[in-house]
């Protein structure tokens, strides 16, 4: 018998939608995004992101707001209502402050949109978070940006994709022409020709004028020759058979794609339709207790990225979780898994933009930020019920190392401290020397701005002041078999081997060109960039 929970929890995650956006610097995540909020109408000019991103431009502007303003310049989760779906894009941080919060949203993401520059096509931020993506076999859809600049042929990026990333892709539509001869696009699923109006900026949802494919003003419009461009590669799609296989889709194996252009707000509206039929909504988690549908009764969640208020008189955090199963309701009291103890959920807040606002209720596939007294480490689950845990969140590559260094002794015992507790709560990943006469950590972050948060937060947390010394590292690897395995393939040049806060033997290069050469010349060896979380 269905219970009035569970009716009510099956309509709340038939109109969820969760992704996240994973890009290259300057792709145009934030015209995207604001794009995207002016279609659900929560904000109504354009621009507003924008000048809120332009205010964070620097890390220490980034640090000197935080302190100002208390907490959480950084949105986590923007959340807005479309054709009655209720949608959640995960903020991915990038730029000055990408890190491994980056990566950790997209554990809680269930959908990712892969957002290129048409003239650029793959860039390496968009290939590192593809293959975290690719780890969860996330749904992938692709969109192609700044087509009204010249862009590169169409074919030859689908190809890259499919090369590269091992995707297979769809165009659901097709570009006419690029840059100044930027027409439209041709959508397969309307059969349908939509086209470009230059608008300035786009700051309003664009005019969008259709025609049939049949229409006689078609040759005038398009201009003949990209007319009959557009014709060839329609027959040659068509030829090419694929189909749109939504099992595919969901198992991350296929990418449906689109062109457009994010600034004109040209083909976003498209896309958005589209991706809102063919997403995932929220689907059933791994847990120690087995497969969880979301529509289980029992509130549960993980937590996948924690804030530190950088301001020392007000020294709480904030616990982001992703609501996987039940309904969240504010004040309920929980058990933390990890602890056994019992946490009251009160104070929680969503997060839009700049405003916090408190909530009542949440439901799987919706994010809600807690105030944390220090009891929430990354990849912690908490429930009711039935006592279970969620997979932890998994250490992704550092690119950046340093020691830490504390040049006062007396404050031995508080550096310690500083260091584990900073450590256990996922702010950097921790590593040692294997040389014994080398005792200091080994800061191993995937960007500048947690050495940063380190520093300040050893200082007003604990009361040490640091140094860091950079280690001429920039890419690591796990490796397959451990310490037995490293032992039997003997010395290796290139590479030094420090151990991580599990003991793991993780081998540091200067360079990928390094890292792929010790893989060539010992096959045996298997390097991973992504490592599990020993729990
Ligand atoms: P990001 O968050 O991915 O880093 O990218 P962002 O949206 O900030 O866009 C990066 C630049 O690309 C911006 O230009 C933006 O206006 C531009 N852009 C985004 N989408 C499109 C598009 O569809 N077509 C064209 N031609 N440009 C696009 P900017 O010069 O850095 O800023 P602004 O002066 O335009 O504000």
């Amino acid at each position: 018998m269905t219970t009035e929970l569970e009716t009510e929890l099956l309509t709340a995650v038939e109109r969820r939608r969760n992704f996240a956006i994973i890009s290259h610097p300057d792709a145009g995540k934030t015209t995207l995004t604001e794009k995207l909020l002016l279609y659900g109408g929560a904000i109504h000019e354009a621009g507003s992101v924008k000048a809120r991103r332009a205010q964070r431009h620097a890390t220490s502007d980034w640090m000197a707001m935080e302190q100002q303003r208390g907490i959480s310049i950084t949105s986590t989760v923007l959340q807005f209502e479309y054709q009655n779906y209720h949608i959640n894009l995960l903020d991915t941080p990038g730029h000055q402050d990408f890190s491994e919060d980056t990566y950790r949203t997209l554990a809680a993401a269930d959908n990712a949109v892969m957002l290129e520059d048409a003239a650029k096509g793959l860039e390496p931020q968009t290939r590192k978070l593809f293959e975290v993506c690719k780890l969860r076999s996330l749904p992938i859809f692709t969109f192609f940006n700044k087509l009204d600049r010249p862009s590169r042929e169409p074919l030859d990026l689908l190809d890259e994709i499919e090369k590269e990333l091992g995707l297979q892709t769809y165009p659901v539509n097709w570009p006419i022409g690029t840059g100044d001869r930027f027409k439209g696009v041709f959508d397969r699923r309307g059969r349908k020709i939509h086209l470009f109006e230059r608008t300035k900026h786009g700051s309003r949802a664009a005019v969008d004028t259709v025609i049939e494919l049949g229409d006689p003003r078609i040759e005038d419009l398009l201009e003949q020759d990209l007319y009959y461009q557009l014709k060839e590669e329609l027959e040659l799609l068509d030829e090419l058979g694929t189909e749109l296989d939504l099992d595919l889709v969901r198992a991350g194996k296929m990418t449906p794609v689109f062109f457009g252009s994010a600034m004109s707000n040209f083909g976003v509206e498209l896309f958005l339709d589209a991706f809102l039929d063919y997403a995932m909504k929220p689907i059933a988690r791994k847990s120690s207790a087995g497969d969880l549908p979301p529509t289980y009764e029992d509130f549960t969640g993980f937590v996948f990225k924690l804030q530190a208020n950088m301001d020392p008189r007000h020294r709480d955090r904030v616990a982001f979780i992703r609501v996987c199963t039940g309904k969240f309701e504010k004040d309920m009291n929980v058990t933390h898994a990890r602890s056994g103890k019992t946490v009251r959920l009160s104070r929680p807040q969503k997060l839009f933009a700049q405003d916090r606002e408190s909530i009542e209720v949440a439901y799987p596939g919706d994010v809600i930020g807690l105030n944390n007294p220090g009891v929430f480490a990354i990849g912690d689950t908490i429930y009711t019920g039935q006592k279970l845990e969620y997979e932890g969140i998994p250490c992704f590559s550092p690119e950046l190392f340093a020691f830490l260094r504390n040049p006062n002794p007396s404050k031995f015992k508080q550096f310690r401290k500083g260091v584990s507790e900073l450590q256990e709560e996922g702010a950097v990943q921790i590593m040692y020397s294997v040389d014994e006469s080398k005792r200091e950590p080994i800061l191993a972050a995937v960007g500048q701005l947690q050495f940063e948060v380190v520093q300040f937060r050893m200082q007003s947390e604990y009361n040490v002041e640091t140094t860091i010394d950079m280690l001429p590292y920039s890419v690591a690897r796990w490796v397959d078999g451990g310490w037995e395995a490293l032992e039997k393939v003997g010395r290796l040049f290139n590479t030094v081997t420090v151990k991580d806060t599990w003991g793991r033997p993780v081998l540091l290069f200067r360079n990928e060109w390094n890292c792929r050469q010790v893989e060539g010349e010992h096959p045996v060896l298997k390097l991973n960039a992504i490592a599990p979380v020993v729990s």
